[in-house]
């Protein structure tokens, strides 16, 4: 393994400088596959994240008036950069997340393609001359930058969900402070090690590390610099943040939990829609927002589905990210596991059956097998929460109607997918879904040039494609009187 030190400090990033805690204030990063400490990063409280705000705000006066060409350019630098860097950045993310090294790797170049996309958009924030409604008179909409960022990030994606954060901010010309999950800061640090070698000026990016949270969170939604929050994580965290950010009145991004249907109807390609449920369900060990939760099929092919997806689920290996061959890591951390552990016991209680797996895994540790429960129940607590471990239950439905209600019958509006060929039913159901993000035979709908993001206890807004920018824009309207 590189030496992770060299790609990341291991210290804040404030106004361009690499500072600890001023009385030594630490916290523990360790390995979630062997519990192995890999470093000691700043325990910062409010005073040293006042400090990034200021910084954030000395900075967005010059940052703002560079050109769109200047912002693009500085990003297309870190954008290579990150590429250079891409095979540690993937052991660093394996180190502290514990997803396979193939998936981390993967993660870096999704992750970096939001650098990419954004400094290519960049340069198209047009704004719109309106057609006057008097001679004397010109109307016109320009786009600014909304001013100070506040990012706030998990732990499943240490880099993709930073990066497309950060990139449309920058390349509106925002400046932000980001605090990274107490879990991964590392993966945080090495990219802000890159953004400072790209040139990206001090005061533009700053990173706080800490392990309180939910201070730091209430000072971004109360500090009155900071213009803009966003958020990913849980729905709980998000609406509490909504609510500390109502009373002045912050732009907000929340990319919250999501409850993923997975529907296979019977004229479904059955072995296109078990590739598709590997990926939906088992894509880092189940731990994202928009893993398939709730995996749903018609009757007629429901034995057979469960047959064919049960083969494929076996011969998933876990193991420690960094072995090769490795489909699925450990759980992040105890917690995680004992939520799984407690949502089969009650999926068990209440008749679900266990087709495979369903323990931890003898590995030890937060290792859990990949499991597979066949009559699965809205009742069931599975059904209602997200999972975010390796566990597929499946359901029975009949009908059309029958399955888009069940789609449908939950407060989270993320990611939904679903499998089958009569073309009139892809339309009529991707239409009924309510959900922001819908996927039509495939597993996947993550991209940088489409718009992610979702609907009802989601969240608010889009990350990604040409709306991403959005977020970081408001809207000036000028009147040209007198002519
Ligand atoms: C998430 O889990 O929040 C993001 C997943 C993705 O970008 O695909």
């Amino acid at each position: 393994m590189t030496n992770l030190n060299l790609i990341s400090p291991a210290l804040a990033y404030i106004d361009g400088q690499w500072v600890g805690h001023p009385e030594g204030k630490t916290f523990g990063v360790n390995n979630p596959a062997n519990g192995k400490s890999l470093a000691q990063v700043p325990d910062m409280g409010t005073i040293e994240a006042q400090e990034a705000i200021e910084a954030a705000a000395q900075a967005f006066e010059l940052w703002r008036k560079q050109t769109a060409i200047v912002r693009a350019d500085l990003l297309w630098r870190w954008y290579e950069l990150i590429r250079a860097h891409a095979e540690v950045l993937a052991e660093l993310i394996t180190a502290e997340q514990g997803k396979p090294l193939a998936e981390a790797r993967g993660e870096v170049a999704y992750g970096n393609s939001f650098v990419r996309w954004f400094a290519e958009e960049a340069r198209r924030s047009y704004g719109t001359l309106i057609p006057t409604e008097s001679p004397d008179r010109r109307l016109m909409v320009i786009k600014q930058p909304v001013g100070v960022v506040a990012a706030i990030t998990p732990w499943n994606f240490p880099l993709a969900m930073i990066t497309r954060k950060l990139a449309p901010a920058l390349a509106a010309g925002c400046t932000v402070v980001l605090k990274p999950s107490e879990e991964t800061p590392l993966t945080a640090l090495a990219l802000a090690k890159l953004a400072e070698m790209a040139g990206i000026p001090p005061g533009v990016l700053n990173v706080v590390t800490g392990l309180d949270a939910p201070m730091l969170g209430l000072l971004f939604c109360t500090h009155p610099t900071v213009r803009k929050l966003s958020f990913t994580g849980s729905t709980a965290v998000g609406k509490r943040l909504m609510q500390q950010s109502a009373d002045g009145l912050k732009r907000l991004s929340l990319e919250l939990g999501g409850n993923a249907p997975f529907i296979v109807f019977d004229d479904a390609d059955l072995n296109a829609a078990v590739e598709g449920a590997i990926v939906a369900k088992y894509r880092n060990g189940g731990q994202t927002c928009v893993c398939a939760n709730r995996i749903l099929v018609q009757d007629a092919v429901y034995e057979s589905f469960v047959e064919k997806f049960s083969q494929a689920v076996s011969f998933l290996q876990v193991g420690q990210g960094d072995e090769p061959q490795v489909d699925i890591g450990p759980l992040i951390n105890p917690r995680a596991l004992e939520k799984v552990k407690g949502l089969l016991a009650d999926a068990q209680a209440k008749g679900a059956h266990i087709v495979l797996g369903g323990k931890p895994h003898a590995l030890g540790g937060t290792f859990f097998e990949p499991t597979v429960l066949t009559e699965a129940k809205p009742a069931m607590l599975l059904s209602q929460e997200e999972i975010f471990g390796p566990v597929a239950p499946i359901y029975r439905f009949r009908t059309e109607e029958e399955a888009i209600s069940l789609a449908n019958s939950t407060p989270y509006g993320l990611a939904a997918y679903f499998y089958g060929r009569d073309i009139g039913r892809v339309w009529r159901v991707a239409e009924a879904l309510e959900y922001g993000m819908v996927g039509v035979n495939t597993g996947l709908v993550s991209t940088a040039v489409a718009p992610f993001g979702g609907i009802k206890h989601s969240g608010l807004g889009r990350e990604g494609a040409r709306e991403g920018l959005e977020e970081y824009l408001q809207i000036k309207y000028m009147a040209l009187g007198g002519l």
